[in-house]
């Protein structure tokens, strides 16, 4: 495929994403919320960390390798959940879990996502968490725990850093919304976008129809140019509290985790709770603008509650050098949205592989640089200077 064939990283993919998407679905993917501070911060923390490099150390038997749950994976890394590689790519949440699986790494469904968890367990196999968007009627919810539970997902993920819905303003301008809307402006995007509009909406159209969320109550289960396909105030709940968290740890035996807890105290919250582990996320910046920076949170979480729960983090990793450094700060592993997102955007299983295959290689030569033979041998002794204390903001 010529397009991924010149990529070379993650911001090369981002760039053939961009070509390739109608200008509406490729702003959904890239873009944040409101002026795109913490998309902004997300990355120029991690950017802002320099680090040493180690002589003389034999790194010639490293590996990237590491246990997370008690099971090994290739890469301290799993896919976030998103809803939009249905959008990017045909059946694209089955070719980034395909990918996932390919690669030894766990992969996130997303509630919005529009292929059947069934589905994905089914074709994809690998290691499968599922993520919920928690509804308004409670039962609804329970009614997905229940799917997820007997289609064998390991983890149970629920969001908790979307009250209500955030500000995208770009979206308005450029005419994209769930439902479709058919603007003449989203229609004159979409015409010239060929490659997108054949290879993706084509596909969907001569084969399985309009693609649906198929993971939503079925009575939600509309079409995505259908009234009911938005992610409707059923699922961002500012009503959603720890009551709901107490009856999820329940009904999951499984590993739960929460997603968007930044705070120390809502830490000792959940794990009091029960809950398993925490993923430290801003939501890729998309949700709350003046959201700190992950990655300058993590230390005082990593403090104070590092050996009481599992860390993950997320938030604007795109570099195998990004997954050192959260590691370094505190994180047993990191989640990445955009970056396979674009990749699976540009080609598929094959471009998800690819974005994965960069992030490894790219962790693999810096823990050589650095001296780290393992994940395990990662710390803030790789940094240069002592800023590490001066990104903790509760410090
Ligand atoms: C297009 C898109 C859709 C997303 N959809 C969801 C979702 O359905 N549920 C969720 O919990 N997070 C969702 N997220 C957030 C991601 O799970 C993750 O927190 C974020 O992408 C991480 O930041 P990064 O993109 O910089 O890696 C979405 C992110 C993107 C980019």
């Amino acid at each position: 495929m010529a397009a991924l064939d010149n990529c070379y990283n993650v911001n090369d993919l981002r760039a053939a994403a961009k070509r390739r998407l109608p200008r509406g679905v490729f702003e959904f993917v890239d873009r944040a919320t409101e002026d795109h501070l913490a998309l902004a911060a997300n990355r120029s923390v991690f950017q802002d960390i320099k680090l040493r490099h180690r002589a003389l150390l034999d790194v010639s038997g490293r590996t990237t390798k590491t246990t997370l749950f008690g099971k090994e994976m290739a890469i301290p890394m799993a896919i976030a959940p998103t809803g939009a590689a249905g959008l990017c790519w045909y059946r694209g949440e089955l070719a980034l879990a395909k990918a996932a699986a390919a690669a030894n790494i766990p992969l996130t469904l997303s509630t919005a996502s529009m292929t059947a968890m069934e589905t994905i367990a089914d074709q994809a196999g690998g290691r499968l968490w599922f993520q919920l968007y928690v509804w308004k009627r409670r039962d609804l919810s329970y009614q997905i725990i229940e799917r997820a539970k007997k289609a064998g997902y390991e983890a149970l993920i629920v969001t908790v850093d979307s009250a209500v819905a955030p500000n995208r303003e770009y979206n308005n301008r450029n005419g994209f919304a769930l439902p479709f809307n058919p603007s003449a402006r989203f229609l004159f995007d979409v015409a010239l976008h060929p490659a997108w509009t054949l290879g993706v909406m084509g596909r969907y159209l001569t084969t399985i129809g309009m693609p649906k969320h198929e993971n939503y109550p079925a009575e939600f289960q509309g079409t995505i140019t259908s009234g009911s396909a938005g992610r409707s105030d059923a699922m961002r709940l500012d009503s959603l509290n720890w009551d709901d968290i107490k009856i999820f740890r329940d009904m999951w035996p499984g590993i739960l985790m929460l997603k968007g807890v930044n705070r120390v105290d809502d830490a000792h919250r959940a794990i009091a709770a029960g809950v398993d582990g925490l993923i430290v996320s801003n939501h890729g910046g998309r949700n709350m603008d003046s959201a700190a920076a992950t990655l300058s949170v993590l230390p005082t979480l990593a403090a104070e509650v590092g050996d009481k729960t599992t860390l993950i983090l997320d938030s604007g990793i795109r570099r195998g050098s990004d997954i050192l450094k959260a590691l370094a700060l505190g994180a047993k592993a990191v989640l990445t949205g955009r970056a396979t997102l674009y990749g699976t955007a540009v080609g598929g299983e094959a471009g998800a592989s690819k974005a994965i295959g960069f992030i490894k290689t790219e962790l693999d030569k810096t823990m050589a640089y650095t001296g780290c033979r393992t994940p395990a041998e990662i710390s803030t002794d790789v940094f240069f200077g002592d800023a590490a204390n001066g990104w903790d903001a509760e410090a």
